[in-house]
């Protein structure tokens, strides 16, 4: 399989507000959905988490604030590949007028490396379909590490386009949208089409950005799409688990959010436990 490489610029430089997807990062509601299921599933574990990741953060407070609200947390890390994020969500949590008593930290780490060396965490996020950028082996190491990183019974909550949606989009009926996106050249036009390599279990987006009659950003882009269960060979997220020697893992369909656009309207929240 071969290495997604786009993903290796577009998020480890550069500035948020300079993006054609930048509002992606700034949805309340799909925030809320993903914290409240994942408190939903915390409850059902009767488990309540002291130490709190928050993996491939992004430049968004909104998560972090939610999560020292509802749970007794000592400790919280944000921790993102993008410095101007990292700054962002940094300047974001000094200004708000939130107070807590946990220790919180706010670190530049890349998932694909041995990140955070010695530290454990009884919960971690990694939300807004932020896993599946890289080739599988790369998707499969970040499991372990997470893994690594959690303290026995501790929790990865991540969520991903819930798949079934995916595989409906074939180049034949690729799924197509537009949304209005602004720049800081001003107000502008992402076109955006998706459909799915079931080959490889590749979701392909091409994208173009219009300000006017000009395109100021275009591209394509990959990602893996992982079925929960295994269909035919390809690698399934409860296999994954497997092999990075999680002890339960479960699917939890987020509801539709009309909030957002294309395939983020339907997510699934999966949890990995230690
Ligand atoms: C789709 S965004 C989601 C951001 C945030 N979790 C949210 O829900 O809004 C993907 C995030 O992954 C981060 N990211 C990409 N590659 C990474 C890596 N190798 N290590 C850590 N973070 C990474 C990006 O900088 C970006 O903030």
């Amino acid at each position: 399989m071969k290495t997604l490489h786009w993903v290796d610029h577009y998020y480890s430089e550069g500035d948020v507000l300079a993006r054609g997807d930048h509002e992606l990062y700034f949805q309340p509601r799909r925030i809320e959905l993903e914290v409240e299921l994942t408190l939903k599933a915390l409850r059902d574990n009767s488990s309540v988490p002291g130490s709190y990741l928050n993996l491939a953060c992004g430049p968004n407070v909104q998560c972090l604030l939610k999560l020292l609200k509802a749970l007794p947390l000592h400790t919280a890390v944000c921790a993102d590949i993008n410095p101007s994020f990292v700054k962002f969500i940094s300047d974001a949590f000094e200004k708000s007028p939130y107070t807590s008593s946990a220790k919180t930290r706010f670190e530049v780490a890349d998932m694909r490396l041995t990140f955070l060396y010695g530290q454990k965490f009884d919960l971690i996020s990694l939300y807004g379909n932020s896993f599946g950028y890289f080739e599988h082996s790369i998707n499969q190491r970040i499991l372990e590490q997470c893994h690594r990183l959690l303290n026995t019974g501790g929790m990865l909550a991540l969520t991903t386009v819930n798949h079934d949606m995916v595989a409906r989009q074939t180049p034949e009926n690729a799924m197509s949208w537009r949304n209005d996106v602004m720049t800081p050249h001003g107000p502008a036009v992402r076109y955006s089409t998706r459909y799915f390599n079931s080959a490889d279990n590749r979701s392909i987006c091409n994208f173009e950005t219009r300000l006017g009659n000009d395109v100021i950003e275009s591209g394509v882009r990959d990602l893996f799409i992982y079925p929960y269960e295994t269909v035919g060979l390809l690698p399934s997220l409860s296999q994954m688990a497997l092999e990075a020697k999680f002890s339960r893992t479960r699917r939890l369909p987020l509801p539709i959010n009309d909030e957002t656009f294309g395939l983020m309207k339907h997510l699934d929240l999966i949890t990995f436990e230690k």
